[in-house]
């Protein structure tokens, strides 16, 4: 049965500090935290308590979102020192049943234009770079590119991104070298080189097999763990190498 504010009830709302990493590029020569307080149900989403600060408190917070619902990716950013979407995450993971502190960062390793907005251009220049569309080889005539449910299934796991950045802003390797293709593209160009209906993957294999490819990868597995889609990054990346090396022998 069901007790109001136990494992199974309903939960009383509590207080929430959102520690928020502000930067305003017309007026701070740095970026700086400031610290607003919010009542906020432990089941709502901590999209949920920016948009209380936002529309309650201080309009001037900038922070991306548009579905609220885990689809679009807009809304990566660091919520205690990890990557996640703000409108997946709730309250109660995040700051507790009884409430607490939440800190918030834009993600890292790309340029910061504004509190937690930043600059996705050379994120999707590198998702660009990896010919991330079918490339169609014969023309099949009036038929359709048939396909079996296992070659289907070959690039099911990397179908399921969103390009929401969590991943590649994850990687130690890609904070060091923003060369580095990263992750989300390998992700992206796995999706293509493993379906059975594409001409295009040893082009893909050929710009992955670089200096700024593929081989940057230090398994280090922070992307996957970053990954709010649950795909298997690394084992993707991964399987990618063993295309390079396998179709150079
Ligand atoms: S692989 Fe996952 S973390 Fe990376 S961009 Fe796609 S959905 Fe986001
Ligand atoms: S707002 Fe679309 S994924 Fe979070």
């Amino acid at each position: 049965m069901d007790r109001p504010g136990g494992q199974n009830g309903p939960m009383a709302p509590v207080d929430v500090d959102l520690r928020i990493r502000r930067f305003n590029p017309d007026r701070d020569s740095r970026p700086h935290w400031q610290t607003y307080r919010v009542r906020a149900e432990p089941t709502d989403r901590v999209l949920d308590a920016l948009h209380t600060v936002r529309w309650e408190q201080d309009g001037t917070l900038a922070f991306r979102r548009s579905c609220a619902h885990g689809v679009c990716g807009s809304d990566a950013m660091m919520i205690n020192g990890a990557n996640a979407l703000a409108c997946i995450e709730l309250i109660r993971d995040a700051a507790g049943r009884r409430g607490g502190t939440i800190t918030i960062e834009a993600i890292r390793g790309l340029p910061l234009i504004k509190d937690l907005v930043v600059d996705m251009e050379p994120f999707f220049a590198q998702y660009r770079s990896v010919l991330p569309y079918l490339v169609a080889g014969d023309d099949p005539g009036a038929h359709e590119r048939r396909q079996s449910p296992d070659d289907r299934a070959r690039f099911d796991d990397t179908t399921k991104c969103i390009l929401c950045a969590a991943c590649t802003t994850a990687c130690p390797v890609f904070w060091g070298n923003s060369g580095y293709v990263g992750p989300a593209a390998i992700v992206n160009a796995h999706r293509f080189i493993f379906d059975s209906r594409d001409s295009g993957g040893r082009r893909r294999l050929d710009l992955l097999d670089d200096r700024s490819g593929a081989w940057r990868c230090r398994t280090a597995f922070s992307c996957t763990e970053a990954c709010p889609r649950g795909i298997k990054v690394t084992a993707a990346i991964q399987e990618v190498k063993r295309a390079i090396v396998s179709d150079r022998l």
